[in-house]
């Protein structure tokens, strides 16, 4: 995700912003900038670019070149536009009246772009933010305030009024020097009291950019606004009443506020699930004539090309293939179409034939892996029509594929995926309810149901964490454990593949998935006493048949940990331990039931003092064969 950084104070404030912004770099990002503000020329200097911090650097002699004692930096993580020098924040309107940066996505930037322009603003680039900066002009031009105080604070409210979606602003007025202002809804922010040399004050999105100038914050929450000066920090409520909030002393230390104050990056991104989900859920779940309905656009599907599909192919590697499973579990149940989910590996060498009317989904987190590209390429060679499931803004695969539906996880640093994998299932579910409405496979009662699901899904995926303490205990009792198994039935196989990997490439602990069902045609003989075998039996129609399918492993001295979201006394008395699920869809269970897989292999691989966020031999991005 993006990264914003403010300063107003009695040193320059360049330095002081790249330096934070460098702090900010663990967030990933493509590009970046800054504003500063010169009190004695009245100007405002931008200066962006693409690429790494150090380009930004070399531009502004480390920020000495640039003269000013008030500022906003960024780095950006793309969601909207390409990653480029002109997309990069900040962004501003005409004559920079208004200069701000921005954390978050906007989910009604089309909009309110189409209104500015039927005003006369003139937009400059792809982004969402821009759309936030222009009408914030709008709003301040419009503002006639006793003092300029008042004047922004109410343009500022007007416009947080205005956005829909989540953000986190650092905002300069051509019009008032050494003053910056901050809105918070959703995207966090800090404001910090900063001393010594630089005496003033800062904003960032998160801890690590104001550690060097101070331990003492204010956390800002949703709606509320906040204007620094070097001697002051004003606090408003969005009725634009000032409002007092307790200054917080930060005791972490720079490498751990990284990570939010979790230990490892893997468990913190464990805990942005229900964020990722969120956000790549709700701008694509619109309301139509008082009903909810998806809008797909962004994949490029016309209603008639969607009738016309005759198979969909999902294909991928490691946890994206995992996902392309569950993805065809979901389409073939709602929309009909006959699906299969394809390993990127085997496919680019199978020559398969083409069935006429295919739907290739690329599926993957970096959109940078290579035998996910070179799959693509060939299913483009075939003829096919390719959509890319994709987290990486202006990747490869992204750039490549016929259209591409972004998820919208923000950079996932651990190597073992959570978060993206996570979000590629609410794309994933959002196509499958997309295609079937369009199909007419599902009627708008059907629609509304799984809508409402997915609307509520953020929140059950969290319910899922509440867990994490027993899961943590369970974990420290099997760290020692060899040979596990993970079985389940349909939509909960492909659960199973996911779980198993997690723990096998985190944990270093040989385990397999397998379909339930199976066992007894060979591998049952492995199971013996104290096997650890994960049942997850989620679907209501084979909950009877997994129930046997843990009494035959227990009859064998297997010890059992189940999953499931039916509280069931025979469930309860056939395994050795149970995870309740939190109640969703059951096409959608597999984004509650991974919350405890992954914590599962988090806390084991921990017990084992292993390195959970950077396993052995593996890379984030397998951009080789
Ligand atoms: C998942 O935890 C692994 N890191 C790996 O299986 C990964 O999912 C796979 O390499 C695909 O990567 P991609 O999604 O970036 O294409």
């Amino acid at each position: 995700m993006c990264g914003i950084v403010g300063y107003a104070g009695g040193a320059q404030a360049a330095p002081i912003l790249l330096h934070g912004l460098k702090k900010l770099e663990y967030r990933g990002y493509d590009s970046a900038g800054i504003a500063v503000r010169d009190a004695s020329s009245a100007h405002i200097e931008v200066i962006k670019a693409k690429g790494r911090l150090d380009r930004l650097m070399d531009m502004t002699g480390g920020g000495q070149a640039v003269c000013g004692m008030s500022g906003v930096g960024h780095t950006r993580w793309a969601t909207h536009g390409e990653p480029s020098a002109e997309n990069a924040h900040p962004h501003y309107s005409r004559e920079k009246r208004v200069v701000i940066v921005h954390n978050g996505i906007i989910e009604n930037y089309q909009e309110i772009r189409d209104m500015l322009e039927r005003r006369g603003y003139r937009f400059h680039t792809q982004t969402d933010t821009e759309a936030a900066a222009l009408l914030l002009d709008c709003a301040y031009a419009g503002e006639d305030g006793n003092s300029p105080q008042e004047r922004a604070v109410h343009a500022i409210r007007t416009t947080m009024l205005r956005l829909q979606g989540s953000y986190a602003l650092g905002i300069l007025f051509h019009d008032q020097p050494d003053v910056v202002y901050a809105a918070r809804r959703d995207s966090p922010l800090v404001v910090g009291r900063c001393t010594g040399e630089a005496h003033g004050h800062i904003l960032a999105s998160d801890v690590p950019a104001v550690l060097s100038y101070t331990r003492d914050v204010v956390y800002l929450d949703n709606m509320e606004i906040a204007r620094i000066t070097k001697d002051t920090l004003d606090i408003y409520s969005i009725d634009a009443e000032r409002i007092s909030k307790p200054m917080m002393h930060i005791t972490w230390d720079a490498q751990a506020a990284e990570k939010g104050g979790y230990e490892h990056f893997m468990i913190k991104e464990i805990h942005e699930q229900p964020a990722a989900v969120r956000d790549t859920l709700s701008p694509r779940i619109v309301s139509r004539n008082g009903a909810p309905d998806t809008d797909l656009t962004e994949t490029g599907l016309t209603d008639e090309e969607i009738r016309r599909i005759q198979r969909v192919l999902f294909v991928g590697c490691g946890s994206a293939y995992h996902a392309g499973l569950v993805g065809v579990g979901v389409t073939e149940a709602l929309a009909r179409i006959p699906c299969s989910a394809e390993l990127a590996s085997e496919l680019r060498y199978r020559n398969a034939p083409v069935q006429p009317g295919t739907l290739c989904v690329l599926i993957s987190q970096s959109g940078e892996t290579a035998d996910s590209l070179a799959a693509l390429r060939l299913c483009k060679e075939k003829g096919m029509k390719t959509l890319a499931i994709v987290n990486v803004v202006g990747s490869s695969i992204a750039r490549e594929a016929d259209a591409v539906l972004y998820t919208h996880a923000g950079p996932e640093i651990a190597v073992a995926t959570t978060k993206a994998y996570s979000a590629q299932l609410a794309a994933l579910y959002l196509l499958a309810v997309h295609l079937s409405s369009r199909r007419a496979a599902i009627s708008p009662a059907q629609k509304q149901e799984l809508l409402e699901a997915l609307t509520a899904l953020d929140g059950k995926i969290k319910q899922a964490l509440g867990e994490k303490t027993r899961i943590q205990r369970f974990a420290n009792t099997f760290a020692a454990c060899r040979d596990v198994f993970f079985i389940g039935r349909g939509l909960d196989h492909a659960l199973c593949m996911e779980g198993s990997l997690k723990l096998k490439e985190i944990s270093y602990i040989h385990s397999e998935a397998y379909a339930a069902g199976e066992l007894k045609h060979g591998a049952i003989s492995l199971i013996e006493d104290g096997t650890l075998v994960i049942g997850a039996a989620t679907q209501p129609q084979v909950f009877a048949k997994m129930l046997s399918g843990i009494a035959e492993v227990k009859s064998r001295g297997a010890c059992v940990l189940a999953l499931s979201a039916q509280a069931d006394d025979r469930l309860a008395e056939a395994a050795d331990f149970c995870i309740g699920l939190p109640g969703t869809h059951p096409l959608f269970a597999a984004s509650v039931g991974v919350v405890p897989l992954q914590l599962l292999a988090y806390y084991i691989a921990c017990e084992r003092g292993l390195d959970v966020d950077k396993p052995r031999n593996l890379a984030k991005s397998v951009t080789v064969e």
